[in-house]
């Protein structure tokens, strides 16, 4: 009989396989001082555009104070308990309350984690008759929360209408069969190329099918929509959305995370959403943080304002100078380059030592083999000279690229890797 761990020691996995040549450096980085638009990285300093503080509050000295008072006040215990037994708090529903109003809906729930909630927001949604329909592409969280499912799921090509509907048809037909439900579940901003979900035209799709719609709007939330209430507001289809979902991990800078629905959803909900009965009710620290966020998200439109001043420089700016930027719609800002692997790895070394420009790098699987995908996450706190900075870096990379520069420097991490 095998050890369990056999297969541990022979195979790390698509990412840990890569770890000799890339732990502390391409993965788990250690990023260094105050959240914001400069840090540093192994001791040197570095645009940093790779962190989802968008509105730039992570750092904002009265979020600083609110949060560092809330720690004297309840310390990081308070509440002990699941909600349900001993953990829930006036604040926690003041809480609710108000983000409940600020996304449109009747009512709100807290969830410890935007992760975790989901997988059980999806779980609690569904019984084995019922059968979800999702975009192929959506989040880690989405995918776990669907493979808890007893019953029967149907993914659809990445934000392709034509492609929901037909799986819309053919869960319908199920569905009848099997007297359930329909889920469909999209993101609100996919993260990793920036597209909005099509959230209006898959809202009108409710004129021609029955089913209930799902929305994970992490990117969206604080970012999209007049007053920021996200990719439902930007598309002028919020009431479409049956239940809406925004973690606390992107706009608002902090830990945690929401789900908003109709009153009768959300008293169903939070009597079933198991990561949440089963577990410690969300910290109160994060709970008046969170407040006074949410308050800073309402009444200061300035940030999201310079937010989107610098997603427009960064994105006209590379668009300017050739470079492929892709179809975002939001701020999550990717550019592609043309490259092995290897290559990717000495540009970004490239990038961070010469530069001092530090963005994420996403290769193969999670993009076609060939493609380089370096993500920027312009945020509030950025300026234009930073912006100007990394163009100029960017297009001088891309020259090096091009000639051949990285392949030479890359060729002993090849070798290496040919082992
Ligand atoms: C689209 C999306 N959904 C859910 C999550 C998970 O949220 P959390 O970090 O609060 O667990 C993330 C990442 O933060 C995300 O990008």
């Amino acid at each position: 009989m095998k050890d369990l761990f056999d297969k541990i020691y022979r195979d790390k996995g698509p990412l840990g396989k890569w770890a000799s040549q890339a732990e502390g450096y391409f993965v788990f980085p250690k990023l260094e001082g105050h959240i914001s638009n400069r840090m540093k990285f192994q001791g040197k300093d570095v645009i940093t555009w790779s962190i989802n503080d968008y509105l730039g509050l992570a750092n904002h000295p009265e979020v600083r104070k609110v949060d560092a008072a809330a720690g004297e006040m309840y310390g990081s215990a308070y509440p002990m308990g699941a909600r349900m037994m001993s953990g829930h708090t006036d604040l926690h529903e003041k809480l609710q309350n108000e983000l409940a109003s600020f996304v449109n809906k009747e009512a709100a729930y807290l969830l410890n984690f935007g992760y975790q909630g989901m997988v059980s927001t999806i779980d609690a949604l569904v019984s084995k008759d019922d059968i979800i329909v999702y975009d192929v592409d959506a989040h880690a969280c989405i995918i776990d929360g669907v493979r808890l499912h007893m019953g029967k799921r149907f993914t659809y090509k990445h934000n392709d209408v034509e492609s929901l509907e037909k799986n819309l048809e053919r869960a319908t037909k199920l569905a009848e069969q099997t007297g359930g439900g329909i889920l469909v579940i999209s993101e609100g901003v996919f993260g990793m190329r920036g597209e909005q979900g099509r959230l209006k035209e898959i809202v009108a799709l409710k004129e021609k099918f029955k089913f209930r719609f799902l929305v994970d709007d992490a990117h969206g939330f604080g970012t999209l929509g007049k007053t920021g209430a996200g990719a439902g507001e930007e598309q002028g289809v919020q009431d479409g959305i049956d239940v809406y979902f925004a973690t606390f991990a992107k706009s608002l800078a902090s830990t945690g995370a929401f789900i908003a629905a109709d009153q009768e959803i959300i008293d169903y909900l939070k009597y079933n959403l198991r990561s949440q009965m089963f577990a410690k009710s969300l910290q109160m620290q994060l709970v008046v943080g969170a407040l006074k966020r949410l308050d800073m998200l309402r009444t200061m439109p300035e940030l999201k304002d310079k937010l989107w001043e610098n997603v427009n420089a960064l994105q006209s700016g590379l668009k300017e100078r050739g470079f492929d930027i892709g179809t975002t719609q939001s701020c999550v800002t990717p550019v592609y380059l043309k490259g092995s692997i290897p290559e990717a790895m000495a540009l970004v070394k490239d990038l961070r030592e010469n530069y001092g420009i530090f963005c994420s790098i996403v290769v193969y699987p999670v993009i076609p083999k060939g493609l380089i995908l370096l993500r920027m996450i312009p945020t509030a706190t950025h300026t234009l000279d930073d912006v100007n900075e990394t163009l100029e870096a960017f297009s001088a990379i891309r020259d090096r690229l091009e000639n051949g520069t990285y392949k030479r420097l890359s060729a002993a991490v090849a070798a290496a890797m040919d082992k």
